[in-house]
């Protein structure tokens, strides 16, 4: 299995015949769930066109170091410090100099020297360019440098000489890319979060709601996400940044949530139901604001669906886990909801304690036994939770196989 989900990679794409394979490996980057940007030297751009590894990654495509607009959007500083690794490929014999010498000359030399992220190599010249004394010797200090080197493969080249100098193919790069990371608890995973309150309306100016912030949602996010999952958090109105590598959809009625929750029904391996959707809504909204006439005003509620029930009742259910808010008898209610629901694991807190605070205690239940974590900050809270849910899952793969 690949581990290249959410890691951003910055592919450096120099003059070589082998620049063709990038739109592959682009592609196979995508397809492993990497976010990539692309770099290209004018000589790359003679091989194959910034438009369409532009398109193939659905990023700007930096071709030159002073350029106004890419710079506006996202310096080059900023792109050699975003990645979490640099792929140069093809590699001339002509850039092993430049990384070398330690030159800034062109766009991806400069971001080579001005970044921390490791960086890997893929060499792809003329057989004879490759054994030549200068290219083994740059090749040495590389090494020393911990430049990490893939290739080059042995074989026909495009001049017509037999010898090592192709770059190695996309699958195997892809490959290779995957093995400099360390795989997370949830790697290949793709995980669905609800969090914070939803928002159902009374009128155009009113709404009943209640007071989750969002917090242990988003932290919950964040923790999946550093633990490689896919992730993406289904939220309702809530002021918090989104996590990096998550992506956010915002809703704001339980029955928006619901809608945007069965969307990833068939592509979901783990749901987590943080949110606290309003288990009722008014019967009908009224159109214009309601005005103040009577002493007494009277609401008609009807249910919501209840979103993670729905969840835990499909053919293909995710391995669910749920969250009960109580304010008493908080580990037998949260039993009861995890049997009610069919729910896989449940962390029962106290609302009272919980809404809107930056600490959390919960009781994780599941159908054997009960362990508290915290009191503690939400994230470390998370971060243990991830744990749990990651442990639950290698248990039930081991049970099933
Ligand atoms: O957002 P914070 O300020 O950080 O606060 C965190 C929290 C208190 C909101 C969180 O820790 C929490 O307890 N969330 C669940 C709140 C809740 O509404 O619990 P519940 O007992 O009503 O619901 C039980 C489970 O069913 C929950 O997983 C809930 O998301 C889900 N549910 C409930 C109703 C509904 N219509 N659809 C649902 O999916």
């Amino acid at each position: 299995m690949l581990s290249l989900t959410n890691k951003r990679i910055l592919l450096g794409v120099t003059g070589g015949i082998a620049a063709y394979k990038c739109a592959e490996l682009v592609r196979l980057f995508k397809q492993a769930n990497s976010e990539v940007r692309v770099a290209m030297t004018n000589s790359a751009q003679e091989f194959i066109t910034p438009l369409t590894l532009q398109a193939l990654s659905g990023n700007h495509v930096f071709t030159n170091l002073v350029d106004v607009e890419a710079e506006a959007a996202m310096g080059h500083i900023e792109l050699a410090r975003w990645a979490d690794l640099i792929l140069i490929a093809p590699t001339t014999a002509d850039f092993m100099t430049r990384i070398v010498q330690g030159k800034a000359s062109d766009i991806v030399s400069a971001l080579v020297l001005a970044s921390h992220a490791p960086i890997a190599i893929a060499p792809a010249m003329n057989q004879a360019m490759w054994a030549n004394n200068v290219t083994q010797k740059n090749l040495d200090v590389l090494n020393q440098r911990g430049i990490t080197i893939f290739g080059p493969a042995e074989g026909e080249q495009a001049c017509g000489e037999i010898g090592p100098g192709r770059m190695l193919e996309p699958m195997e790069l892809i490959e290779r890319c995957s093995d400099l990371f360390q795989k997370g608890l949830l790697a290949g995973k793709s995980l669905i979060i609800t969090g914070g309150p939803t928002r159902e309306a009374i009128d155009p100016v009113r709404y009943i709601s209640n007071n989750s912030s969002g917090k242990m949602a988003f932290a919950l996010a964040a923790e999946a996400a550093e633990a490689d999952a896919r992730v993406t958090l289904i939220s309702g109105p809530v002021d918090l940044q989104t996590p990096p590598r998550v992506k956010r959809i915002n809703v704001e009625s339980a029955e928006e949530m619901f809608a945007k929750v069965m969307e990833f029904r068939s592509e979901m391996d783990i749901f987590i139901g943080v949110a606290a959707v309003a288990d009722y809504r008014p019967k009908q909204v009224a159109k214009e604001k309601i005005k103040k006439i009577d002493e007494a005003l009277n609401l008609s509620l009807i249910k919501n669906p209840d979103i993670i029930s729905k969840i835990a009742a499909l053919t293909k259910k995710p391995f669910t886990v749920g969250f009960a808010a109580e304010t008493n008898s908080v580990v037998a209610n949260g039993r009861e909801k995890l049997h009610k629901k069919k729910l896989d694991l449940l962390f029962a807190n106290n609302a009272i304690d919980t809404f809107n605070s930056d600490t959390i205690t919960v009781t994780a239940i599941d159908q054997n036994s009960e362990y508290q974590l915290g009191p503690a900050n939400k994230s470390v809270v998370a971060r243990k939770m991830i744990e749990l849910i990651s442990a639950a899952l290698e248990k039930d793969a081991t049970e099933n196989s």
